[in-house]
């Protein structure tokens, strides 16, 4: 019998990925007392986030094999992310001003933190709307310097280790805004953060994102997408076939990179 995940709807394929999601979250918030989250852009998101917003029944995660840390509050109709915990940044961000409808903050915004209560989150947004967006990088830098200074979790390493990186995949194996016509951006190993030129795609606008080190040093990095278009693609990668595409050099230097995607 094909196993579950071959034959899953998109709504199934997005409920999994809210669930390991909420899931790994709990379960370094449990480890640590916090979680740090980069979230993911584009529009493929958006049912996710909803989704997590939302909430999942618990017993879909004694379904799905991905079992809740004790902490995680028993008797409640749904379970979502320990909110409280949560540190949320950005993966990527589009220079446009937040309340601009291409910004990635606005997408979260209206999705993920719709309804929320702003006391109980923490967040840290890339300034799209810097002038000019060099600024936005350092500044977005300045402050990951000085967020995970103390977080080396016992690592040596010179890059901010986040406990979840959310990516999304491109038509042409882009991910954040890393893309396969920049190479000087794909090389950086200074900046974790940079401001790279408009993509020959919509929208076509400058771009601040994560670099790639910073990608390879996360915990647990989630490829979520859910399009059937790019499925074959986003196998191709996950097999390893694609090392040229900025999605396939991203590799889990000490975590894992979970692929999410209808197969093909
Ligand atoms: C962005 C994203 C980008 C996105 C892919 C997929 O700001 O555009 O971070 O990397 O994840 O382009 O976009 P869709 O989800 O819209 O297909």
């Amino acid at each position: 019998m094909k196993p579950q995940h071959l034959c899953e709807t998109e709504k199934e394929l997005t409920r999994r990925t809210a669930a390991l999601i909420i899931q790994a979250a709990w379960q370094a918030a449990s480890k640590q007392g916090h979680c740090t989250i980069a979230l993911a852009g584009g529009n493929s998101p958006r049912p996710l986030y909803r989704m997590i917003s939302g909430g999942l029944p618990p017993d879909l995660f004694t379904r799905l094999n991905l079992p809740l840390p004790a902490a995680v509050p028993h008797g409640e109709a749904t379970v979502s992310l320990p909110w409280r915990q949560c540190i949320f940044f950005w993966g990527d961000e589009r220079c446009v001003p937040p309340d601009d409808a291409r910004s990635n903050y606005r997408m979260a915004d209206e999705e993920l933190f719709c309804g929320k209560n702003p006391e109980e989150l923490t967040m840290f947004r890339m300034h799209g709307e810097s002038s000019p967006p060099e600024a936005g990088a350092e500044a977005y830098e300045a402050e990951l310097r000085q967020l995970f200074i103390n977080e080396k979790k016992g690592s040596d390493s010179s890059y901010p280790v986040f406990d979840l990186i959310l990516l999304g995949l491109g038509p042409d194996g882009h991910t954040a805004s890393l893309f396969p016509d920049n190479p000087a951006a794909l090389a950086e190993t200074e900046q974790w953060v940079q401001a790279v030129r408009a993509p020959d795609m919509e929208p076509k606008v400058m771009r601040l994102t994560l670099s790639l080190p910073v990608l390879n040093h996360a915990e647990t990095v989630v490829f979520y997408s859910p399009g059937k278009e790019k499925a074959a693609l986003a196998a191709s990668i996950e097999r390893g076939e694609r090392p040229d595409l900025p999605a396939g050099m991203v590799k889990a230097l000490k975590g894992r990179v979970v692929w999410l995607y209808p197969h093909p």
